[in-house]
């Protein structure tokens, strides 16, 4: 049978990271309905997701309910058991109606997270049964390519705790700290090249850790000041399965614009 180009299509998977925002629980329901009648059904080939500030989950489940848009966290902890002062557990999560999981996103790991606590909570999430998204990153590029190494010791501690059957649940997000508006980030976008030749990179760490199989299982996102503008050029040449998306995320009618553009170009 002769596939149309919409069967041909990767469905994109396009994640807002909304951080530290908003400032209220009104303004975030606000967010989420006016994205729930941007996209409604009109965008069956992307998968969007929002992470939302914890607080603000409970009261945005109506609007979830009314959209297509999944929720997500910003973070995980590995235990449900110990007592954890400050702490959201994976199981707690999941009572809300989570489905994915940032961990080890770098503004994170700049405040002490190690590959090591990265590598229990990404166990803990896929074990959980929800999706992972992992952020890997390297804080600047030297011209002797040093950074490919420190990517390939981030990926091959997150692989190690992850079991073949739970390989479709785990994404990898590349996010170039540079790359990253405000924060720790200096803003500079990285091309699609930058992303394209670090998937690739990211994809034969993945094969020499485990086998070339698992390669097609995990998702490569890329993420650092992703825009409406640059979005249809890093699923072109960069060739991505989709995105982390921070400052954007917050401006419906920019985030609408990626979801769109991810929606009718996917791979
Ligand atoms: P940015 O953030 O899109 O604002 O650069 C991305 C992120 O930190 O996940």
């Amino acid at each position: 049978m002769v596939k149309t180009n919409a069967q041909k299509k990767k469905n994109i998977l396009v994640v807002g990271n909304w951080k530290m925002h908003p400032g209220t629980q009104a303004e975030a329901i606000i967010l989420l309905e006016t994205l729930n009648r941007n996209i409604k059904s009109k965008t069956p080939y992307a998968t969007v997701v929002v992470c939302s500030p914890t607080l603000f989950m409970v009261g945005l489940q109506k609007s979830l309910k009314k959209g297509r848009t999944l929720l997500g966290a910003q973070d995980g902890f590995f235990d449900d058991t110990a007592p954890h002062t400050g702490e959201t557990s994976v199981a707690m999560l999941k009572t809300v109606g989570v489905s994915h999981i940032i961990v080890g996103h770098s503004e994170r790991r700049s405040h002490g997270e190690d590959d090591q606590l990265i590598a229990k909570k990404v166990s803990a999430v896929l074990q959980g049964g929800l999706t992972a998204i992992v952020c890997v990153g390297e804080k600047e590029r030297d011209v002797h390519g040093d950074y490919f190494t420190f990517i390939e010791k981030q990926v091959k501690s997150l692989l190690q705790t992850v079991k073949k059957a739970q390989l479709p649940r785990l994404v990898i997000a590349y996010e170039p700290i540079w790359a990253i508006s405000g924060g720790n980030g200096h803003g500079k976008t990285a091309t699609p090249e930058d992303a394209y030749e670090m998937k690739l990179f990211i994809q034969k760490v993945i094969t020499d850790t485990l086998d070339r199989s698992a390669v097609s299982k995990v998702r490569v996102l890329y993420g650092g000041s992703v825009n409406e503008e640059n979005a249809e050029g890093f699923i072109h040449e960069g060739k991505t399965d989709g995105f982390l998306i921070g400052g954007a995320s917050l401006k419906p009618a920019d985030f609408t614009k990626i979801v769109y553009i991810s929606d009718i170009y996917g791979n």
